[in-house]
């Protein structure tokens, strides 16, 4: 892949955008991602050629803004590989798990009833089971991981017991990258009667997705993370589930009916889901993301991602002060900490050289245990990710003597 190449379909690299006036290097793609131009036109044609409302107008343009709707829907379930009634637009992975909690969970948990989640999830993926085991009076327990911080099936199993209804885990772990063995894990699941959720954040955007394949229950996912806009995101449910999730948010456009006496009536799944109006917009630039990646193909993105990864922890392993808590995961993520830097003075430092990382807990603050370390730095890679990025970046975490300059510069 010519992510050099690539770069020339992104504003953000084509505008020259600086940061403390050096040349911008993004490395915090599991944060958010850049968009590329035919996603931006998308919505700016939305805006200035097609502005109307969904399924509320008898004249053309808002007809038309249906169909748009409905396209997406089903690029989004050819994307994944699900049927189009499967998929429901939300405003981001954080709305679809919660709609799984509340929608799902709440409704069909007892107190006796247990929720299995591991360490290594992000916020998302953790506090709306809290809530729920709040709400019902069940628990939330925790999958051991392994050495290298993996969720092995063998350790899903072994976690599992006649209580367990719901395990929940993250597909990519954002700040380890491990990829879960999910396949494995589902006929596991499935084999004790319970329902597998994939946290899809880190995954859908970077490797080729299969729900059919993979057999989760429920899939969510952000479009900000693909390319696509902010504020729109997915939840994949298999059919026969979703007609046994409530409504979480009522209003216009998912009802066929309401009465005086309170009574009202819901339409089917997907749609009983999607109350008031969409984020139409991002529906329309989440489609053209889609395109745009696949133009270019997931595994490709995949293998570009892998190499990078390779090739930065070749680099960063040389260094006697890093230490890497990710070598060996699968995603263009490399977490690490250097040598008496705490992470945030390290990403100041960072920043001083123009180089966007995270730092800090990553929104997955049951993992410091594990890691030893109350914060980590995180680089993050994508399709339009360079070897000059990862070189300019090891570069950098190699002058470690300037970190103290930065900092009071
Ligand atoms: N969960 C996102 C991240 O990992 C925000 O940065």
């Amino acid at each position: 892949m010519d992510s050099k190449a690539i770069r020339s379909l992104f504003p953000m690299y084509e505008n020259g955008v600086l940061m403390q006036g050096k040349p911008l290097i993004w490395l915090d793609n599991a944060s958010t991602t850049f968009k590329p131009k035919s996603v931006i036109e998308a919505m700016e044609r939305y805006y200035c050629q097609e502005n109307s409302n969904a399924h509320r107008g008898d004249y053309d343009l808002s007809y038309q803004m249906d169909v748009e709707m409905e396209k997406t829907r089903k690029a989004v379930a050819s994307f994944i590989g699900a049927s189009e009634k499967e998929i429901i637009f939300t405003s981001g992975t954080t709305a679809s798990l919660n709609l799984v909690a509340f929608g799902y969970a709440a409704k069909h948990l007892t107190k006796d009833d247990e929720i299995l989640i591991s360490e290594s999830e992000h916020a998302s993926n953790v506090l709306p089971w809290f809530e729920v085991a709040k709400q019902v009076g069940c628990q939330v327990k925790y999958v051991p991981l392994s050495k290298e911080g993996r969720i092995l099936p063998s350790a899903v199993e072994a976690a599992m017991n006649e209580h367990t209804k719901i395990v929940s885990l993250a597909h990519v772990s954002n700040v380890l990258g491990h990829e879960l063995e999910a396949k494995a894990i589902a006929e596991i699941v499935h084999r004790r009667d319970a329902i597998f959720v994939l946290d899809g954040a880190q995954s859908v955007p970077h490797l080729v997705t299969d729900v059919a394949d993979l057999d989760c229950d429920f899939l969510a996912f952000s479009g900000h993370k693909m390319c696509g806009p902010t504020g729109i995101g997915i939840l994949y449910g298999k059919y026969e589930l979703l007609k046994q999730t409530e409504a979480v948010f009522t209003g216009g456009g998912m009802n066929v009916n309401f009465y005086l006496t309170g009574d009202a009536q819901y339409l089917e799944p997907p749609f009983r889901f999607e109350p008031g109006t969409q984020n139409l917009a991002g529906i329309i630039g989440l489609r053209a993301a889609i395109e745009f990646l696949s133009s270019i193909g997931m595994e490709e993105i995949q293998r570009h991602e892998r190499e990078l990864k390779r090739y930065c922890v070749e680099k960063l392993e040389k260094l006697p002060k890093v230490t890497i808590y990710n070598p060996t995961s699968e995603a263009g993520i490399v977490t690490f900490n250097i040598e008496g830097v705490f992470a945030q003075d390290a990403a100041t430092f960072f920043n001083s050289k123009g180089i966007a990382v995270r730092s800090g807990q990553h929104c997955a603050k049951l993992l410091n245990g594990f890691l030893g370390a109350p914060a980590t730095v995180r680089a993050s890679f994508y399709l339009y990710t360079t070897k000059e990025d990862i070189d300019a970046f090891v570069d950098a975490v190699a002058h470690s003597e300037d970190y103290l300059d930065a900092y009071f510069n």
